[in-house]
C-alpha cells in the first residue's frame, strides 16, 4: 500500500513504502513468549499416562501375590507330605491257603503272585517251596511241560521238590513252615524257613516243614 506524500519543493511528489503488517502464523502469542496450545490437551495426556502406570503397577502387584500364594501353597503341599511317609505295604508272612484237599497233585501257582510260594502236594504229603533262587534271589518259573523250577536270570535249575540241578543255584530252594488250624485248614508261615545246603544239616524233614496228608 503507497500513501502519496504532499509534494516536495519543487513540485515533484514523492511516494514512501509503508511497512505492511504481516499475518501472524507465530503460534506465540506476542507479548507474552509462551507456545499456543489448545486449552484441552494437556490433562488428556496427563490422564492417559496416569493410568498407563497405575495398569502397570496393578500388573506388578498381581505377580508379586500370585508368587508369594504359589510359595505358600508348594510350602503347605510339602508340609503335608510328611504326614504319608512312603512306606511299603507287604502281605501278611502269616495266611492260610485252604485245606490239602484243595490241592491236586503237583505244583500249585495260585499264591505265587500274592505270597511268593508253591504249594507242592505229593502222594502223601504238602510241602510249601519260598519262591526265591538261592542263587542272587531271583523268582524262578515252573515249567510244567519239563516239570522242573527255571530261574529267568542266570538259568538255575530245581526238580519239582525245590532241590537244585542246574545252574549257579548252591542249594535247593527254601521251604515255608506249616501248620493246622483248628478248622483243618493249612496255615503258613513264610518268615520260618527250613534250609538245606550242601554239606549241612538238611531241614527238610523237620516237624512244620510239611504236612502228611
Ligand atoms: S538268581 Fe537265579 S540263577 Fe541267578
Amino acid at each position: 500500500m503507497k500513501t502519496t506524500q504532499p509534494p516536495a519543493v519543487g513540485g515533484q511528489e514523492t511516494t514512501k513504502p509503508v511497512p505492511q503488517q504481516k499475518p501472524t502464523t507465530d503460534p506465540t502469542v506476542k507479548g507474552t513468549g509462551k507456545a499456543a496450545k489448545p486449552a484441552s490437551a494437556q490433562p488428556v495426556e496427563t490422564v492417559s499416562q496416569d493410568q498407563t502406570v497405575e495398569n502397570r503397577l496393578k500388573t506388578r502387584r498381581r505377580f508379586v501375590w500370585t508368587s508369594i500364594v504359589g510359595f505358600l501353597t508348594i510350602n503347605f503341599l510339602m508340609f503335608l507330605r510328611f504326614f504319608f511317609p512312603r512306606t511299603l505295604f507287604e502281605p501278611s508272612t502269616v495266611f492260610r491257603i485252604g485245606t490239602p484237599s484243595d490241592f491236586p497233585l503237583g505244583v500249585d501257582e495260585r499264591f505265587k503272585q500274592s505270597h511268593r510260594i508253591w504249594v507242592v502236594r505229593e502222594l502223601d504229603k504238602l510241602f510249601v517251596i519260598f519262591a526265591k533262587c538261592t542263587h542272587l534271589g531271583c523268582t524262578p518259573n515252573w515249567i510244567a511241560p519239563e516239570n522242573k523250577f527255571k530261574c529267568p536270570c542266570h538259568g538255575s535249575g530245581y526238580t519239582m521238590e525245590g532241590i537244585n540241578f542246574e545252574g549257579p543255584a548252591p542249594r535247593p530252594m527254601d521251604r515255608a513252615h506249616l501248620e493246622r488250624d483248628v478248622e483243618g485248614q493249612v496255615v503258613v508261615d513264610t518268615s520260618r524257613l527250613y534250609t538245606c545246603p550242601p554239606g549241612e544239616d538238611c531241614h527238610f524233614e523237620d516237624p512244620n516243614s510239611y504236612l502228611v496228608v
